[in-house]
């Protein structure tokens, strides 16, 4: 008889997105809010300029991207979006729950691991300042790299669950009753 591996573990659950606002001080806080209306006009033009940085400095990331996305603007638009919800919602993480799933199901399926998170920051941060300009003051930066601290330890941590349940549903498949 075929069993059906249980794809629901008892043990395993998404990681709440709910504690970050713990790691990030207040000052924190208010500095990235203050930089999303930035954000929200100029966010596309950040992150196509990040992708740029990202792909010249790592050409092994490269591979993971579909370069399609890249040359339309649809990777760099939906990235603009997250970083601007995330911004303007630092202190609201329910609000965010859904995007923070969404994302880390989709890095799941790209086999993102958690050794990219520096990389994707180290050209988020640099293409963040010469955007910015003269608003990316020292403050700014130091909030922005402690925000984007706080939000890749997020997703890895919910990866690594899914990566989890990935493989807890593989063993069970292949643990099925030869029956
Ligand atoms: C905090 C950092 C990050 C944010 C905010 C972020 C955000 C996003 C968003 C919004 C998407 C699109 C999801 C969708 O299609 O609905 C995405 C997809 C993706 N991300 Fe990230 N990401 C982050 C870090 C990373 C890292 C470290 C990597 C590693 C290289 C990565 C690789 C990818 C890949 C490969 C995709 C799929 C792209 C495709 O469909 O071609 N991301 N990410």
């Amino acid at each position: 008889m075929t069993k059906v591996p249980n794809q629901q573990s008892p043990v395993l659950t998404f990681s709440e997105p709910t504690q970050w606002v713990n790691q990030v001080s207040q000052k924190t806080i208010d500095i990235v809010k203050a930089t999303a209306p930035i954000l929200k006009k100029q966010g596309q033009q950040m992150t196509t300029r990040m992708y740029e940085i990202m792909l010249h400095n790592d050409p092994e990331v490269k591979q993971r991207f579909d370069m399609s996305a890249q040359a339309d603007g649809s990777q760099p638009a939906k990235l603009a979006t997250a970083v601007y919800s995330y911004a303007a919602h630092l202190d609201n993480p329910e609000a965010l729950k859904s995007m923070i799933k969404r994302i880390a199901h989709r890095h799941v399926q790209t086999h993102v691991q958690p050794k990219q998170y520096p990389i994707v920051g180290e050209s988020l941060l640099q293409a963040m300042k010469e955007v910015l300009g003269a608003t990316a003051t020292e403050d700014v930066m130091s909030a922005w790299a402690e925000a984007y601290q706080a939000l890749a330890c997020l997703f890895i941590e919910t990866e690594c669950l899914l990566y989890e349940e990935e493989k807890l549903g593989f063993q069970s498949l292949t643990k099925v009753d030869p029956d």
